[in-house]
């Protein structure tokens, strides 16, 4: 059996293969107030009869004001919870795993009026300024992610992953470049995300691991590098963060350093929180050729292997990349006769 095609255990989350559906935000089809709708349960379900051990549904806010825009989903109201809850034992029959993304944008929430953040500086020069959050609302906003993690919960989750990356809210927070308050939130750059996470914890059962997409470095000029993420990742490991997933960038326009775009750019970045944290990992970024793939948990760079757009293109990703590797692969009875 191949490295990618064995099954991992993280506490109470035993998967069938090393494979992850990496979050993808589907802005083009309304959900429906907040709720996924029948093309997010053709498109999660599609990809667990397609093989994947984990799906990680989408960025799932919070608040209706921190959407993205407002045709993503949420997690504001217990009504949102039968929607999800639907999708997930569909997961749960194709032998998948379900998380779900949550999040907050911050002040990259496009349809907000302002958006908030925990400080008035748009992300992008054209884009709306937004509202500082008064001390008291960050508290609040806390609150909303721990009241989420409890509807996922209820919904069936699996495990849960906090949103930490790609310039949203709470990677605002723990950014020096963008985070200039001078309460207890902007003193100590890891507090918000580390209150997020014991918020969290509160609703999680205590076998349940915690998962966190962090950006490893920042591309805006003066972003923080490696080093820092480091610090606000011991922190958050400390606060009960069980395994990260490793992504870079989001906050802003890049400026002299860049996003590579060249197979397996980010997982250095893994393998570095990996090895300086000693936790498990997921690592993400143009790993959608099998050998890669296999070669990145194989080399112990990571735990996990997330694909997003490789998975948009190819439903069946995982089941042609264990095929591929010469695994067995878990193909649904009703397709038997293809192979
Ligand atoms: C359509 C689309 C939507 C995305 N939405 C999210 C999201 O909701 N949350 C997130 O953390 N990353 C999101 N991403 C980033 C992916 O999860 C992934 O990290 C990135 O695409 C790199 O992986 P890949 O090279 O396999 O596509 C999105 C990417 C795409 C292409």
């Amino acid at each position: 059996m191949s490295h990618l095609g064995s099954p991992y255990k993280l506490k109470s989350l035993s998967l069938r293969n090393r494979i992850v559906m990496s979050p993808m935000c589907q802005y083009s089809v309304d959900a429906e107030d907040g709720a996924p709708n029948d093309w997010h349960f053709v498109h999660y379900v599609s990809r667990a009869v397609g093989g994947t051990g984990l799906v990680i549904m989408e960025m799932t806010d919070v608040d209706p004001d921190g959407r993205i825009s407002n045709r993503d989903l949420g997690l504001w109201s217990d009504e949102h919870i039968p929607a999800f809850k639907r999708i997930i034992d569909e997961l749960h029959k194709y032998g998948a795993k379900a998380a779900i993304q949550i999040a907050h944008a911050g002040r990259k929430a496009l349809d907000a009026e302002p958006p908030v953040g925990p400080w008035n500086e748009p992300f992008q020069a054209d884009a709306k300024k937004p509202r500082a959050l008064t001390t008291e609302e960050a508290w609040k906003v806390i609150g909303q992610f721990g009241d989420a993690a409890r509807r996922a919960v209820q919904a069936g989750v699996d495990t849960i992953e906090l949103h930490g990356a790609h310039g949203y809210l709470i990677h605002q927070f723990h950014s020096p470049g963008i985070n200039k308050r001078d309460d207890e939130f902007g003193r100590d750059y890891a507090k918000f995300g580390v209150e997020v996470i014991r918020a969290v914890k509160k609703e999680l059962p205590p076998d349940m691991p915690l998962l966190m997409r962090i950006s490893a470095i920042e591309y805006m000029d003066g972003g923080y590098g490696l080093d820092h993420a480091l610090e606000m990742c011991r922190a958050y490991r400390d606060a009960g963060v069980d395994l990260f997933d490793v992504s870079t960038g989001g906050e802003g326009p890049a400026g002299s350093r860049k996003p590579g775009n060249y197979p397996g750019y980010q997982v250095p970045f893994a393998r570095a929180i990996r090895e300086a944290l000693n936790v498990p990992v997921i690592a993400v970024g143009l790993l959608d050729d099998p050998k890669l793939a296999e070669s990145v948990v194989a080399n112990g760079d990571a735990d996990l292997v997330a694909v997003a757009r490789g998975m948009l293109r190819n439903p069946y990703w995982a089941i042609d990349a264990l095929r591929a590797l010469g695994d067995e692969a878990p193909i649904a009875k009703a397709y038997l006769r293809g192979y």
